[in-house]
């Protein structure tokens, strides 16, 4: 019976395992969960979501501090067009995350950032240019252009020395986005070098409605490798969303996947960066406790537990301190929802908002627990402790029974 370790993810001469922990923002994919993915062969991301924000924790630079002070005086005032970043600032927390992270690389695996299209930071092209381009210059080893169609992003970095040797990819789910992607960017001579096929379990934005359910990934793997076989496009496919076993893998790999994605299981990893608390709301999860809704300001459904702090928040919005979904014009649907409740309820001293929540806020302090499908799931991959709290695993422990598991089995730890 074959493991995921009979099979090798290829990227020209270079062989990795083929596991990639997927992007998790804020700060959820660590640089040390994305290290160790790197130290054991395979690959790991890093997520540059609301970098800034992160540095200030994780390296203490005071981008916050300088953003909320610059725009204090727009506190109250719902028009946040005003609101811009700082694009040096941008440059600088991502040259401080990207470098940090790649200096502490060990082993033969490779480093990729997740990069969201739909972080549109009041100024979509400008950031995300200083975005990806910051990351280049500060040596990633590839780039997994998410959450978006990305039809220009390429372009953003066709000049860079290092557009034809870094590792590019993208993430989609239908065969349409795909085929919009490839014909796009075409004129830049240059195909993707990876495509992760997410599915609809997956966590995080999904790219699907709210009929997510009617789809299923193996059957648009199958369809975009079909297509790719008959265009004679040579493209390493990458399934993600729901896979939970080593077998799951495996049956994956075997149908020509090069490599499968995952992220959920290590969710409940030490390095992963959700507190300890909230790593035990997940572990506790049954499945009815999982749920997908339309909260998010990005328009994309979302995946989130149920008894996430984020759902019915009312706090004000957090543009002049993040803003890192203000469209081009300074919008966001969460400072729509906001005001309206504000309005219906002027002499209230806390608000509810139902429909949307701030992402940005909920997401920098964990308050908002988005999780794939198969979150119910994780309580069976640990021990029990005698307090009644579940025990938080290793990502080593976790990525070797990914690699070396068969029979649909699942390693407890010691
Ligand atoms: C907590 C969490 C946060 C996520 N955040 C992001 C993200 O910021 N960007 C992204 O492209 N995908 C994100 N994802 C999706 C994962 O990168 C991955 O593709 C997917 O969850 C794999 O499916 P699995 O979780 O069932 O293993 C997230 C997933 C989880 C579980």
């Amino acid at each position: 019976m074959k493991c995921a370790d009979d099979f090798r993810l290829r990227f020209g001469k270079q062989e990795l395992v083929p596991i990639v922990i997927g992007g998790m923002g804020v700060d959820i994919s660590t640089a040390d969960l994305a290290l160790e993915a790197a130290r054991l062969g395979g690959v790991g991301h890093i997520s540059d979501a609301m970098l800034p924000t992160v540095t200030d924790r994780r390296y203490d630079t005071d981008f916050v501090k300088e953003k909320l002070q610059q725009y204090k005086s727009n506190l109250d005032n719902s028009n946040k067009s005003a609101v811009k970043f700082d694009l040096g600032q941008v440059a600088e927390a991502t040259r401080l995350h990207v470098e940090h992270t790649m200096r502490n690389k060990r082993g033969a695996g490779m480093i990729f950032i997740n990069c969201m299209e739909k972080l549109t930071m009041n100024a979509p092209r400008e950031t995300l240019a200083v975005r990806l381009r910051g990351a280049l210059d500060a040596g990633i080893d590839g780039i997994t252009l998410a959450a978006g169609l990305h039809l220009g992003s390429f372009a953003l970095m066709e000049d860079h020395p290092r557009f034809r040797d870094a590792k590019l990819g993208i993430i989609v789910s239908s065969l349409r986005a795909l085929q919009l992607f490839l014909r796009k960017n075409a004129r830049t001579s240059r195909l993707p070098d990876f495509v992760v096929v997410e599915g609809p379990l997956a966590g995080g934005h999904l790219g699907f409605g709210m009929d997510w359910a009617q789809y299923d990934l193996r059957t648009i793997v199958n369809e975009i490798r079909d297509y790719l076989l008959a265009e004679k496009l040579d493209i390493p496919l990458i399934p993600a969303g729901g896979i939970f076993t080593g077998s799951d893998a495996v049956s994956f790999l075997e149908q020509g996947a090069a490599a499968v994605q995952v992220a959920t299981r290590f969710t409940v990893a030490r390095e992963c960066g959700l507190p300890k608390d909230v790593m035990q709301e997940y572990f506790k999860a049954g499945e009815g406790d999982i749920v997908v809704n339309t909260i998010s300001p990005t328009g994309y459904p979302m995946r989130m537990l149920k008894n996430t702090p984020a759902i019915g928040s009312g706090i004000r919005p957090g543009c002049e301190s993040y803003g890192y979904l203000l469209d081009a014009s300074g919008n966001c649907s969460y400072i729509d929802a906001y005001n309206r409740e504000i309005a219906a309820c002027p002499d209230a001293k806390n608000i509810s908002v139902m429909d949307k929540t701030c992402l940005c806020t909920h997401m920098r302090n964990f308050k908002c627990w988005t999780c794939g499908h198969t979150t119910y799931r994780l309580k069976d991959t640990t021990r029990r402790l005698a307090d009644g709290s579940y025990q938080v695993l290793n990502a080593e422990h976790i990525f070797h029974d990914y690699q070396f598991s068969t029979d649909n089995k699942i390693a407890l730890p010691d």
